[in-house]
């Protein structure tokens, strides 16, 4: 598939109607960041799509006289909110070319966030996706010969147009974004599926997000991914991260944890370590953070329970661990680590499947 299978054209035409969605957050096991022109990422990502923490967004559209220009109202929680509606303007013109039926409706974008409101949790993934499964729900109703591979697969290309991360929240337990020369079908414009059979190992894994810190970032991924053009490390990460998506996809397979927990725990350090050794420098892990990881470590030693971390661009913490220790960990996490935690604060997660459709 190129950029130009992706451009709309046969359309019926309607006049008005409604769509709603639920799109879940995604955590990268193996991790993207620094991207090319037109949101294409530098190294291949992978990711555990999340079950709980997700955005439910509703689209109602209405024929318009004037197709010069986007028209939308945007609700947060039933509240206007226009701070949100930049990103959303944004998001419109990048996708124009690929939907042009956009101009031919007024939008009323109504959306909320199962996970607490500014939790550090970044909403940008699960709300762009849940966004652009409604875009897509309204492509299908112009053109209902569409078939279900290629509306999943446009979807992931227009949500990775709104946030890189988000075409990760489509379909799918774990998802690979990124052409992988292992993994079939992998592309720079969508997310994929994982392709092989999982072992039993990762059913119903399980994330517990502890929450740190509840401020906002200084420093944005957006500003982030720029740092790595002229990164002296990049080239040297960008070939690491396509090396352990072929360990990672073997692990997968195989359902071997030692060495997941390896992967997944650099992989989260490596992020951070990039970040650190960026110009100009910057650290989003806080004291806590490190508490926490220096207590899992303690805790996995002693017990052999295998439990670890990851990090996304901020200060909280994924701990993930299997089904089968679940309570054990729960407890240790109870015990030990939400004391580190802004206000004891956490969500409980575990592997889901991607976006569903409510109307
Ligand atoms: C650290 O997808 O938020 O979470 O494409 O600029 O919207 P944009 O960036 P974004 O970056 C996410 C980076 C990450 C790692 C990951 O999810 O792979």
């Amino acid at each position: 598939m190129s950029e130009k299978d992706f451009i709309a054209h046969h359309q019926a035409s309607i006049e008005s109607g409604n769509f709603q969605w639920s799109a879940p957050s995604n955590i990268a096991l193996v991790k993207y960041w620094g991207k090319k022109e037109k949101q294409i990422p530098a190294n291949p990502s992978i990711s555990f799509t999340l079950n709980t923490c997700k955005t439910i967004t509703k689209l109602a559209f209405v024929k318009k006289d004037n197709k010069d220009s986007f028209s939308f109202d945007l609700l947060f929680e039933g509240q206007p909110k226009e701070d949100f509606k930049p990103k959303i303007q944004k998001f419109f013109e990048r996708i124009d070319t690929y939907c042009s039926y956009l101009k031919q409706y007024h939008f009323t974008i109504d959306t909320e966030n199962t996970f607490p409101h500014s939790s550090g949790i970044a909403s940008s993934a699960s709300g762009m996706a849940a966004l652009s499964m409604n875009i897509m729900s309204l492509e299908k109703a112009l053109n209902p010969a569409m078939s279900d591979a290629y509306f999943y697969q446009k979807a992931s290309f227009l949500a990775r147009l709104g946030s890189g991360s988000a075409c990760r929240s489509i379909k799918g337990s774990v998802v690979v974004w990124g052409n992988h020369a292992e993994i079939e079908d992998s592309s720079d414009l969508f997310g994929v599926e994982f392709p092989s059979p999982i072992h039993e190992n990762f059913s119903n894994y399980q994330d517990t997000i502890l929450l740190v810190d509840k401020g906002e970032k200084q420093v944005s991924s957006t500003v982030g991914h720029d740092l790595m053009h002229n990164h002296p490390f990049s080239e040297q990460r960008f070939a690491q991260a396509h090396h352990n998506i072929s360990s990672l996809k073997t692990i997968l397979e195989t359902g071997n944890l030692e060495a997941f927990i390896k992967i997944t725990e650099s992989e989260a350090l490596t992020l951070h370590a990039m970040m650190m050794t960026s110009m100009p420098y910057f650290i989003l892990m806080k004291p806590n953070t490190l508490e926490i990881i220096n207590r899992i470590w303690k805790y996995r030693n002693t017990t052999q329970i295998p439990v670890c971390f990851t990090l996304d661009a901020g200060a909280n913490v994924h701990v993930l661990y299997p089904e089968n220790v679940r309570e054990t960990v729960l407890q240790f996490i109870k015990d030990e680590l939400l004391g580190y935690c802004q206000n004891g604060q956490y969500i409980c997660d575990a592997i889901g499947t991607g976006a569903i459709k409510i109307l």
